[in-house]
């Protein structure tokens, strides 16, 4: 039996913060107490460290095609190490359905690709593209023998990924009654195709005018609307990366009235504002993500959302491109949309900085607590997706998925020093307090310092519960 002790350190859990030994045997968490015997045991000292859940990432893509070959430059096992070293030991990745294709199918291949690559554990979401009787009629057997029970539709990107009000109530309903959840991708996409089309015939042709295209109105629009129609089909719903004021409030106002409307924001949105467009010379193209950079008054609404529990969730939507063309090519990089900020690809790299960021940004700060920390990070997104009490947890029982944090270490960030295969940073430069020491993926030390001791395979699929219900 293979045992590991972890000694004297500061478990701090989504309500507890006490300092303790954590005994793990064979990846799980057997005992938590104080001065526990050894006995054999591989011992990790973590005086003056923080003991957290390892964190869980429910928005990421990896190795994900955006259509005209374009991928995100992360595969499965970059992109996992880069995880980890930030203490992320689950992701929730996405599975996408194309035109004339099959939802189990679309799990299928990214299955395949995950399963010898990925260093930690893994879930994920489906995509729905092509919402019609023979799509629908997968989703029982996707939430009840699959593990996937939260299904992502598009209000954006009209004829590539955009389904209409009708495809999302249907999908809701099926999915509600199943115990699974829709999440949505909440911008008014006819709105900002028309806003697009309008920059380019006048010839407005700069990264600046993404931002300009998706007005944060838009976003509160779709939010309200895809509420409201969860209301009428009596199921929770949930908005992947909000960042628009105007969204959060349609989300407030659902839920004082008891409607189960949830969200998650980014770490780009609560840190950054849409003055980064104004950078010269096309650097600009590195902080194109949807929705954009939001005017700076939206940074303290979504903190408020974060404190009040009106966002439940904190995820990072890493969706990397390199800014250079070189080496990984062009279908990789921001390049691609050099002459057309509507071709640029969409997203941005974070997967690595989501733990570091919130705690000097948001604990030293006192914006959130500790233990709101924790449940932001690992609980809330364990709870959300249907992995809790597996994961999420320091409890006898849990997997021992744990981080050791240096709450004192101040480092900088930057591109040259991460583990992801993306080139820049949208944080480069920023001096941080607050570092990862050691990462446990169930009970296996994988990261130590500087030193990364995963391999890729390890990671393991976590079929899921119900979405969207326990909270
Ligand atoms: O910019 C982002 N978020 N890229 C991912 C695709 C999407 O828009 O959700
Ligand atoms: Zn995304």
């Amino acid at each position: 039996m293979n045992s590991v002790l972890i000694q004297n350190g500061r478990i701090i859990t989504a309500t507890d913060d006490y300092v303790g030994d954590i005994l793990i045997r064979d990846g799980v968490i057997e005992t938590i107490g104080r001065n526990l015997p050894a006995e054999n045991a591989e011992i990790h000292d973590a005086t003056d460290l923080l003991v957290f859940p390892g964190g869980i990432d429910a928005h990421v893509h990896m190795e994900t095609p955006m259509g005209n070959g374009v991928y995100t430059c992360d595969t499965f096992e970059s992109g996992t190490i880069s995880a980890a070293f930030g203490g992320t030991t689950t992701i929730i990745d996405f599975a996408q359905q194309f035109h004339d294709d099959s939802p189990k199918a679309a799990l299928d291949r990214r299955l395949a690709a995950a399963a010898p690559q990925c260093c930690v554990d893994y879930a994920f979401h489906v995509i729905l593209t092509d919402v019609n009787p023979s799509s629908l009629g997968e989703l029982p057997d996707l939430i009840n023998n699959d593990g996937v029970s939260s299904f992502k539709l598009y209000m954006a990107y009209p004829g590539v990924l955009m389904v209409d009000d009708a495809a999302i109530f249907k999908t809701m309903r099926k999915a509600g009654s199943h115990g699974g959840m829709a999440l949505l991708h909440a911008e008014n996409g006819l709105v900002i195709q028309a806003l697009i089309e309008e920059a380019l015939e006048e010839g407005n042709t700069s990264p600046k005018f993404h931002q300009m295209t998706r007005p944060s109105l838009m976003e509160g629009e779709a939010a309200h609307r895809v509420i409201r129609i969860a209301e009428l089909a009596e199921v929770p719903v949930y908005i992947v990366h909000l960042s628009a004021e105007e969204a959060l409030a349609a989300v407030v106002e659902a839920r004082d009235r008891g409607i189960h409307a949830f969200a998650e924001t980014c770490p780009h949105y609560l840190f950054l504002d849409h003055s980064e467009y104004d950078r010269p010379d096309f650097e600009a193209a590195k902080y194109v993500m949807t929705p954009p950079l939001r005017d700076h008054h939206c940074q303290h609404a979504l903190w408020r959302g974060l404190r009040f529990d009106d966002l439940q969730l904190v995820a990072t939507d890493h969706c990397p491109f390199c800014f250079n063309e070189n080496p990984l090519g062009i279908l990789k990089s921001k390049q691609y949309g050099r002459e057309n900020f509507n071709k640029i690809p969409n997203g941005a790299p974070g997967v690595e900085l989501r733990l570091t960021l919130l705690y000097d940004g948001g604990v030293r700060t006192g914006r959130i607590n500790l233990n709101r920390f924790v449940q932001l990070t690992a609980t809330a997104p364990a709870k959300m997706f249907g992995l809790f009490p597996r994961k999420g947890a320091i409890a006898p029982g849990s997997d021992a998925d744990l981080v050791l944090f240096d709450p004192n270490a101040t480092h900088r960030i930057s591109a040259s020093n991460h583990h992801s295969l993306v080139d820049y940073s949208l944080f480069e430069g920023r001096e941080v307090t607050g570092k990862v020491q050691k990462v446990f993926l169930r009970g296996r030390c994988i990261v130590d310092g500087e030193q990364w001791l995963g391999k890729p395979g390890m990671g393991e699929y976590l079929p899921r519960k119900a979405s969207g219900r326990v909270l």
